[in-house]
């Protein structure tokens, strides 16, 4: 029984060899070589290749742990606080006007984001609709920022949120919009991160206006962010499954005690839970296993790590710095100044001029899956991602909003001149190394290897059958 399985094993393995060595002498694209193929060649063939690839993989190996990448971690979560996590996320009771969800903009449908280069908050005609499904109202603006990824952003190794880093917990300095009125039982920048989309009139408090048609959210003062959290878990409170919902997910906390933090503190829960993942086959690599990633994923990655220098700001086990960086991306959208509609990133945080046009850099996990991409989804294709890395004057200058942005009602928002490209490229922070079109190619390979196995399906059981409001965001439009 042991030899025959050891058998099975060495002729598994061999069709294995046997099938990377044709794939590789067919990129190679010598086609005397495959149909001259002699047993002696082969054999030579084979032990070239395992030397290359075992060259590979202590170089690659090497690399890993002087960047110190270890495997990613997913804290456990209590499960009661879970499963009110999830009713919060998907329910559209959260926003001002009733039509908007947390998971309208991060939906498990479209991999944790909306698959828009920018989205479409409350005051939309298709309430049930996400993504491309989703109509704007009359008079509302685009969502100015590209709705990130959340995948594994409950791993202790956080320590900002947002774009521009705006809410952070580094070295222990809890830092956010809210000041002193942020609950001082937040402690993790997810947790934190999530007291504000609720707070925000574009994506689910609503204009000053909305407050005719019984928004009771919207005539709240901006500034008033307490007031905001407490008339949010008024409602939350009227309905009864909640407050049993509440009282098993925080049996310490009195019902007279409970805020707004508390479903914050859920919903961390959930998003923890529901979209942390490790088994990619990038994170299988960094576990120990050798055979996880293919071959021109490891030369990718070896570009990844050494020439091409990414991990200089995609670094350690997040493959983010967490620090800003200006790429001199395109400016698109209705952004976030209102004087000039551009997004001056980070500067709009620290009011330093050092900090213009800097955006946090992005952790890549699935990222092959959650374009568009960049702070505004600018660009479509991940080519054209690495492209613009390597040559941000001629990729900015260049930039085909017909071509390169497949919604077409944004491309009219496309903001583009001389005198502002200039100024963007003063401080750009990357530097223009050249990448061939092969290079690209293992480059992407690499970036694809970090997607999760079967992700859609994984996160298929993640939207709940029903919430306690009844208005579950399901993501899928109503048909006339
Ligand atoms: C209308 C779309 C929209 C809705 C609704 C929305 N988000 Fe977001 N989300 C965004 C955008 C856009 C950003 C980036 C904003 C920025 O960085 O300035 C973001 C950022 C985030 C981040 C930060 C990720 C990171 O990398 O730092 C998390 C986590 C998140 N949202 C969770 C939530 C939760 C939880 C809710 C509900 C309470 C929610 N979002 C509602 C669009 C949305
Ligand atoms: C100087 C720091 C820096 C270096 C070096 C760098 N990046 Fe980036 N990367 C960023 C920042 C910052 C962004 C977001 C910029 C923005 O949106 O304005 C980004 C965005 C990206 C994105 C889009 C992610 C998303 O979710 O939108 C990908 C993919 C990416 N980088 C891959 C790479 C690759 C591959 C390399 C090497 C060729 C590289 N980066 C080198 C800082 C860097």
């Amino acid at each position: 029984m042991r030899c025959r399985s050891i058998f099975i094993a060495e002729f598994v393995a061999a069709i294995v060899v046997f099938f990377i060595l044709a794939v590789e002498v067919g990129f190679a694209g010598d086609r005397e070589n495959r149909s001259g193929f002699r047993r002696g060649q082969f054999e030579q063939q084979s032990q070239g290749s395992q030397h290359q690839s075992n060259d590979i993989d202590s170089r690659l190996s090497r690399m890993l742990s002087q960047q110190n990448v270890t495997p990613i971690d997913t804290p456990s979560q209590d499960p009661n606080q879970v499963i009110l996590g999830q009713a919060l996320f998907f329910d559209r009771i959260l926003s001002g006007n009733r039509d908007t969800a947390c998971a309208t903009c991060h939906h498990s449908l479209t991999a944790t984001s909306d698959a828009l280069a920018l989205g479409v908050g409350t005051g939309t005609e298709t309430p049930e609709a996400i993504s491309i499904f989703r109509v704007r109202g009359e008079g509302r603006h685009f969502v100015p920022r590209n709705a990130p990824d959340i995948f594994n952003r409950g791993s202790t190794h956080w320590h900002t949120a947002f774009w521009d880093g705006r809410a952070s917990t580094t070295d222990g300095v809890i830092i956010s919009p809210a000041g002193d009125q942020l609950p001082s039982e937040l402690t993790t920048p997810l947790q934190i991160q999530a007291m504000f989309p609720v707070t925000s009139r574009d994506e689910m408090r609503g204009l000053v206006e909305d407050a005719a048609s019984g928004n009771e959210l919207a005539a709240i003062d901006d500034s008033d962010f307490t007031g905001i959290w407490n008339a949010l878990m008024v409602r939350l409170m009227a309905n009864e499954t909640y407050r049993e919902m509440f009282a098993a997910a925080f049996p310490d906390v009195a019902e007279a005690d409970l805020g707004f933090q508390h479903a914050a503190i859920a919903i961390a829960a959930f998003e923890t839970e529901a979209f942390g993942m490790n088994d990619s086959p990038f994170d299988r690599y960094v576990g120990g296993d050798a055979n996880a990633l293919s071959h021109d994923a490891k030369k990718g990655a070896l570009l990844f790590y050494g020439s091409a220098n990414c991990a200089s700001c995609h670094s350690g086990t997040l493959l983010t710095d967490q620090q800003h960086h200006n790429l001199a991306v395109p400016q698109l959208g209705p952004g976030k100044d209102p004087v000039s509609g551009l997004d001056f990133g980070r500067f709009g945080v620290t009011g330093e001029s050092q900090d213009l046009f800097k955006f946090r850099t992005p952790a890549l996990r699935n990222v092959a899956e959650t374009g568009p991409w960049m702070h505004n989804g600018a660009f479509s294709s991940l080519e054209d991602v690495i492209r613009h890395h390597t040559n941000p004057q001629q990729s900015l200058t260049s930039y085909d909003p017909g071509v390169q942005l497949f919604q077409p009602d944004l491309r009219e928002l496309v903001i583009s001149d001389e005198a502002l490209n200039e100024w963007m490229l003063e401080g750009v922070d990357v530097d223009g190394g050249s990448l061939d079109g092969n290079r690209v190619r293992l480059l992407v390979a690499f970036l694809q290897s970090l997607s999760a196995p079967d992700l859609q399906a994984r996160l298929d059981w993640v939207m709940p059958s029903s919430v306690p409001s009844g208005l579950l965001e399901d993501g899928i439009p109503e048909m006339d």
